[in-house]
C-alpha cells in the first residue's frame, strides 16, 4: 500500500498513541472536578496549552482547544461575525467547506452579507477585487493560509495588513488546517485576530483541534455549556487528545526544514517525471507559494473518479481533487474558482514525513502506466 493522501488525512505517530494511551490511563479525572485528580488533569490540559503557545508563539491565554478543524473554522467565522454588528461577512472563493458553511448560516439565519473574494487562477486572493469589497461594514473577513486542494499559499500577513487599513474594526481569520506547522504564521504582527488548527493533518489523533484567539478579540461560543476554554468552548476536554495534538505538533516543528526539502524534493521528482511522460497533464496553483505536500494535477480526458479507483486497485491511495468533505463527484467549488480545465479529471497527491522516497518513486510509476493505460482503453 503507498498512502499519497496526506492532506485528508495522516497517520497517527506511534508516539503520540503512547502518549495519548498513557494520559487516558493515568490523567482520568475531569479538569473541571475540584479534588487532586481534577487538578492533575488540568495541570496537563494547561501544559499542553502553554507548548501548543509556544509553537505558535502567542500568549496561553489566546489558545482554545476544539473538536477538529471544522469547529474551530465555525468558532472563529460564526462566533466572530456575531460579536459585531457590522453586516458583512467576506470569505476567499477558495475556502473550506466549515469555512463556506458557517459563513452560509450567517446569512441564512442572521441576516448578514456573505461576499466571496475572487481568486486568481492561481489561487491567490485577487486583490483588487477584495480591497473594493472592504469598508466600515466588514465584520470579518476569513482567508485560508493553504488551501486544501491545490496548496496555494496566501500572503497571509499582507491581506491581513490591507483588511487592517481597509476595514478597521474588521476581524481576520486564517485557516490554517493545510500549513501548521511546517508553514508559520506570523501572528506576532498582530494582524491576525483568529487561526484554525487540526491535529490529523500532522500525524496527531482525529478530533482534535485549536484556535488562537487573539487578546483583546471577542467572540460569541457556538458552543456554550459549563464554561470551560474560559466560556468561549464549553464541553470536557479531551485531555488525552489535546496531549497527542500538542506533541505531534512539536515532533513536526523539531524537523520543519529537513521536512520542507523532502517534501518539495517529492513535488519536484514526480512533476518532472509526470509532465515528461504525460505532457499534457498542468498543475493547478502557484509554482512558488505553495505547500510542500501537495500537488493536484489535471488529466485531460479522464474522469478523476475512475483513475482513482485504478489506483486503489493497484495499492496507491490517492484524491480526487478533495476528499476532506465529500465524496461526490461534482466539480469542487475551487477548482471552479481557479477556472481548472473542465474536460479534465483532478488527481491530488499528498505526502508526509512518513512517505518514503521508494514509495514516492513507485507511485509514479504507476500513475504514469494507469493514465496510459486508460487512455489507451478510451476510459
Ligand atoms: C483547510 C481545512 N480546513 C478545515 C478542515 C477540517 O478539519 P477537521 O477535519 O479537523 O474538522 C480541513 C480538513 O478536513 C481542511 O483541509
Amino acid at each position: 500500500m503507498i498512502y499519497l493522501d496526506n492532506a485528508a488525512t495522516t497517520q497517527i505517530d506511534p508516539r503520540v498513541i503512547e502518549e495519548m494511551a498513557l494520559v487516558q490511563r493515568e490523567v482520568f479525572g475531569n479538569p473541571s472536578s475540584s479534588h487532586r485528580l481534577g487538578l492533575q488533569a488540568t495541570e496537563r490540559l494547561e501544559d499542553s496549552r502553554v507548548r501548543f503557545a509556544k509553537l505558535l508563539g502567542c500568549n496561553v491565554t489566546e489558545v482554545i482547544f476544539t473538536s477538529g478543524g471544522t469547529e474551530a473554522d465555525n468558532l472563529a467565522v460564526v462566533g466572530g461575525a456575531l460579536a459585531s454588528r457590522r453586516k458583512k461577512v467576506l470569505i476567499s472563493a477558495v475556502e473550506h467547506p466549515a469555512v463556506v458553511a458557517a459563513a452560509e448560516i450567517l446569512a441564512t439565519r442572521e441576516g448578514r452579507s456573505v461576499h466571496r473574494i475572487p481568486v486568481t487562477r492561481e489561487g491567490l486572493v485577487d486583490e483588487m477585487a477584495f480591497r473594493a469589497l472592504l469598508d466600515d461594514q466588514v465584520a470579518l473577513v476569513s482567508i485560508m493560509h493553504a488551501n486544501n486542494e491545490i496548496g496555494t499559499l496566501q500572503p497571509i500577513a499582507r491581506l491581513a495588513s490591507i483588511v487592517r487599513k481597509a476595514a478597521p474594526g474588521a476581524l481576520f481569520h486564517t485557516d490554517a488546517v493545510q500549513s501548521f506547522p511546517l508553514d508559520p504564521l506570523p501572528l506576532s504582527l498582530g494582524k491576525i485576530d483568529m487561526a484554525s488548527f487540526a491535529a490529523h493533518k500532522l500525524h496527531g489523533p482525529r478530533g482534535v483541534g485549536a484556535m488562537y484567539l487573539r487578546k483583546g478579540v471577542r467572540v460569541l461560543p457556538v458552543l456554550p455549556g459549563g464554561g470551560q476554554e474560559r466560556g468561549i468552548r464549553a464541553g470536557t476536554e479531551n485531555v488525552a487528545g489535546i496531549a497527542g495534538f500538542v506533541l505531534a505538533a512539536e515532533l513536526m516543528a523539531q524537523q520543519r526544514e529537513a521536512i520542507q526539502e523532502k517534501l518539495r524534493g517529492f513535488q519536484d521528482m514526480v512533476w518532472s517525471r509526470l509532465s515528461e511522460a504525460l505532457p499534457s497533464l498542468t498543475i493547478n496553483g502557484v509554482s512558488t507559494n505553495r505547500i510542500s505536500k501537495l500537488l493536484s494535477i489535471n488529466v485531460p480526458g479522464l474522469k478523476a473518479q475512475n483513475l482513482l479507483h485504478f489506483l486503489e486497485d493497484v495499492g496507491v491511495f490517492v484524491s480526487a481533487g478533495s476528499a476532506c468533505h465529500s465524496t461526490s463527484a461534482k466539480v469542487s467549488s475551487v477548482l471552479k474558482a481557479i477556472n481548472a480545465p473542465q474536460d479534465a479529471g483532478t488527481l491530488r497527491l499528498s505526502f508526509s514525513r512518513m512517505t518514503t522516497l521508494e514509495e514516492v518513486e513507485q507511485a509514479t510509476t504507476i500513475v504514469i502506466e494507469t493514465i496510459q493505460r486508460l487512455r489507451g482503453a478510451g476510459a
